[in-house]
This record gives structure tokens, C-alpha cells and sequence, in this order.
């Protein structure tokens, strides 16, 4: 089947393609880009509209095995079509994690039997995520495990850590970094400062996440490995990355939609949907990250969606986890904050949610290149709505962002050249 994708805007980062123009998908690969006309393909009629590749979030949780009354492989993919993603990347932190051949396998063979975006396993850098050994990262990867992280527990020695590192660097895969020396946070369950002192809670300075941060650059140097930071949110974090990046460390980051548009100020009414980890920073650290995305320095906006239960998000707060959902919201928050703020061009936008995160997974996305998996997105950067995470495809709807009114909305999703989402509904048949 051909489908035509008519008068949209292409933005492609890939192949710095941003001009008016069609799109012909033939057999599930991306066929051509200009001023086409094709008698025998079904039109989308895209006037007015962005037509990118398929978006990429690299950084999701899923609670399959283990939570499914949190979120399944199936809903947090179909969650990911809603939002725009074609791929996602999930993190191994489920009951009991994701790790060797046989965890990889189960969300492998889960999320093909979705209909919904494709999602890409990260397995358990260290065995049941106990950072006392390594897992059998070798085996995971041949199974198709896209990086190693121990995402949600960060690997307290620098021993370990070292290993983990020099075991990756043998094919060629990040370790994913949640960067954060527990006895610095400790019990803490907000940024530390004026606020956390106000409010009278524990507080998490940003030293624990930025100690670790350069813990794990210097041991990326001594092994020459890769290594990507997760859910960077601190000045300092940005500065050693800055460095490590000036020195030919290879090294990447992420940042969050939240962190970059929500303080600790929003934990004065000690809603738990706010509580998240590394928490909401204060005002200077976001001007932090912002700067950094304007200079290029990010590599890719991840929404870390951690979908939580409401018996245990409704909890006075110090018992309440953290985390906070966010696949269907992230595009709209970037467009409304990042874009329209006029903090990056859309290109750049595009990138960091397509072909930059693509290249840091080395998975076969985030272009638009003729041959390539007919993954494309769809969207409307001026388009406004209203937050209601009740109308969310995901099963939970711990969203900090309830009521918020955004610009920027995913109108149709594509993915190998079946229309998986159009006019804002998943399609349940083609
Ligand atoms: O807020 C968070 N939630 N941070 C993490 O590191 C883990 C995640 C989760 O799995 O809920
Ligand atoms: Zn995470």
C-alpha cells in the first residue's frame, strides 16, 4: 500500500531537510520527499502541519513484568502513539527487572504483539539491580538490549561502575547513568534549599546528583566506554558535562520536560505528583538547563514516564514514590515551552526527540531518509489544548501537569507505514 503525506512541513534533522513538500511511503519504508503526485496512494492531507520522524523517547518506564495494574508493555506503547513516539527506549527497574537474554526477550515479544510504538529494552546494568555484580549484559545485548542502566538505583561503586563500563565498551553501548550518591540524598524527598526549609521536608542537594556525575565521567574516561546521563538537572551537572564533552569524552545526556518547566515551588501544595527523582529543581537550574539546550550541549529530552498507582500517589508525601507520568504530554510541553519560548528553533526541538536520541540507541529511526522504516509523526505546533490525563491512553494518571494549557499536539502517527493514530485517536483497526 502507498500512502502520501501531502503539503506538509518536512522537518527532517537527519538530512537538515525543513521545506514544504510530500512524503510517498511505499512498503513500509519511506519512498520519497518533493512536489509528488501518485494516482494509487491514500492522502493524508498534512496543510499546515510538521511531518518529522517518528519521535524517540529514550527514557520510559514500563511495568511489565510486575506492575501491570501501573502499565503493560501494550498500554505504555500504545501511551507512546498518543504522544507522538514511535520508539521508546524502557528502563529493566520492574518485578523482577529486566535483565539477560530471557528479559529482554519478554518485552520483545510483548511489545510486538502491541500494535503500537516499537519499544527497545535497557537492561539491568548489574544483577536484580542490586549493584553487588554484573549482569549478564552480554547476553542482554545480543538479545537485542539497546544499553545497560540500573535506572531508579544508582550503582554505588565506583568498582562496579567501572566494570559495567569496560564490559559495554565491547559493543559499543551506553551505560545509562541515574546519577545520584544515596548518602547525599539520603532520606531526602525534595531539592534541597529555601523551600525544602519552608516546607519543612528532606531535602536532596544537588551535589548527590552532580558528585556522581563526576564519578562517572572520570571512570568513562579511564575505560573509554560510553556513557549517557540520565535526567540531568543540576548546574554542575551541566558544567563537568560541558568539560567532559570539550575533552572528546564520549558522553551524552538527557533532560525532562519537567525539570525544565517545573520548580520546587510547585511542592507547596505537597502534591505527590510532583514528587519525582532527581527532583524539581529551583529556578537557577532550570535557566541552567535552558541554556544548555539553547547551546546544544543536551543530546535529547527524555520524558522518564513513571506511571505509580493511585493508592500509593495518594499517601501523605514522604510515602508517596516518586516519579510522574509524561509520554503523552511531552511534545506539547516542549512546543509550548521550549519552542514558542523561542529557547531552541523546532528543528533543534525535533532533533533532540528524533534522530539525536536514535543515534544514542543506535536504532533504525529518527529520519526520514528514503529506505528508512516508515516511521513518521504528525503534529501541530500551534494547535492549543487542555491537560486531562483521564482521557490518557496510559493506565496511570500520576501527571503533574493537570489543567495546564499547552500548543502543540500530535495529530497523526506512523509507524512501518501503518496509521497507527489519526485526529487525535488511536486507531483500533486500519
Ligand atoms: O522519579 C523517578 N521514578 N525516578 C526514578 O529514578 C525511577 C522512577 C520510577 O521508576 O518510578
Ligand atoms: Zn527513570
Amino acid at each position: 500500500m502507498k500512502i502520501l503525506i501531502k503539503n506538509g512541513r518536512i522537518v527532517d534533522p537527519s538530512q537538515n531537510l525543513d521545506e514544504e513538500g510530500d512524503l510517498l511511503i511505499e512498503n513500509e519504508t519511506i519512498a520519497e520527499i518533493g512536489s509528488l503526485s501518485v494516482g494509487d496512494a491514500h492522502v493524508i492531507d498534512a496543510r499546515g502541519l510538521v511531518v518529522c520522524p517518528g519521535l524517540v523517547d529514550m527514557h520510559v518506564h514500563l511495568r511489565e513484568p510486575g506492575r501491570e495494574d501501573e502499565e503493560t508493555i501494550e498500554t505504555g506503547a500504545r501511551a507512546a502513539i498518543a504522544g507522538g513516539f514511535t520508539s521508546i527506549a524502557c528502563m529493566p527497574n520492574t518485578q523482577p527487572p529486566i535483565e539477560s537474554e530471557e528479559g529482554t526477550r519478554f518485552v520483545l515479544a510483548k511489545a510486538r504483539q502491541a500494535r503500537a510504538a516499537k519499544v527497545f529494552p535497557i537492561a539491568a546494568a548489574t544483577g536484580g539491580l542490586k549493584g553487588e555484580m554484573l549482569a549478564e549484559i552480554g547476553s542482554a545485548i545480543r538479545a537485542g538490549a539497546v544499553g545497560i542502566s540500573d535506572d531508579g538505583f544508582p550503582i554505588e561503586s565506583p568498582a562496579l561502575m567501572r566494570r559495567a563500563l569496560e564490559y559495554v565498551a565491547m559493543f559499543d553501548r551506553p551505560v545509562m547513568s541515574h546519577c545520584e550518591d544515596k548518602s547525599l540524598s539520603g532520606k531526602g524527598m525534595m531539592h534541597e534549599g529555601l523551600m525544602s526549609t519552608l516546607l519543612g521536608m528532606g531535602g536532596i542537594p544537588p551535589q548527590a546528583e552532580s558528585i556522581s556525575v563526576a564519578r562517572d565521567l572520570m571512570l568513562t574516561e579511564l575505560t573509554r566506554s560510553r556513557l549517557h546521563v540520565c535526567h540531568v538537572s543540576t548546574c554542575e551537572s551541566i558544567e563537568l558535562i560541558h568539560r567532559a564533552k570539550a575533552k572528546g569524552i564520549r558522553i551524552t545526556c538527557e533532560v525532562t520536560p519537567h525539570h525544565l518547566v517545573l520548580t520546587d515551588e510547585h511542592l507547596k501544595d505537597f502534591d505527590t505528583n510532583m514528587k519525582v527523582n532527581p527532583p524539581l529543581r529551583s529556578k537557577e537550574h532550570i535557566i541552567c538547563l535552558r541554556q544548555a539546550l539553547r547551546e546544544g550541549l543536551i543530546d535529547a529530552i527524555a520524558s522518564d514516564h513513571a506511571p505509580h498507582a493511585p493508592e500509593e500517589k495518594d499517601q501523605e508525601f514522604a510515602l508517596a514514590p516518586f516519579g510522574m507520568i509524561g509520554l503523552e504530554t511531552t511534545l506539547g510541553i516542549a512546543c509550548t515551552y521550549l519552542y514558542h519560548e523561542a529557547i531552541i528553533p523546532l528543528a533543534s526541538l525535533i532533533a533532540l526527540l528524533s534522530s539525536r536520541p536514535a543515534r544514542i540507541l543506535k536504532i533504525d529511526a529518527g529520519t526520514l531518509r528514503k529506505g528508512s522504516p516508515a516511521d513518521i509523526t504528525i503534529f501541530d505546533p500551534d494547535y492549543e489544548w487542555v491537560v486531562d490525563p483521564s482521557k490518557f491512553y496510559s493506565k496511570s494518571r500520576n501527571c503533574p501537569f493537570s489543567g495546564w494549557k499547552l500548543k502543540g499536539r500530535v495529530i497523526s502517527v506512523i509507524v512501518d507505514g501503518r496509521v497507527l493514530f489519526r485526529d487525535g485517536q488511536i486507531m483500533e483497526e486500519e
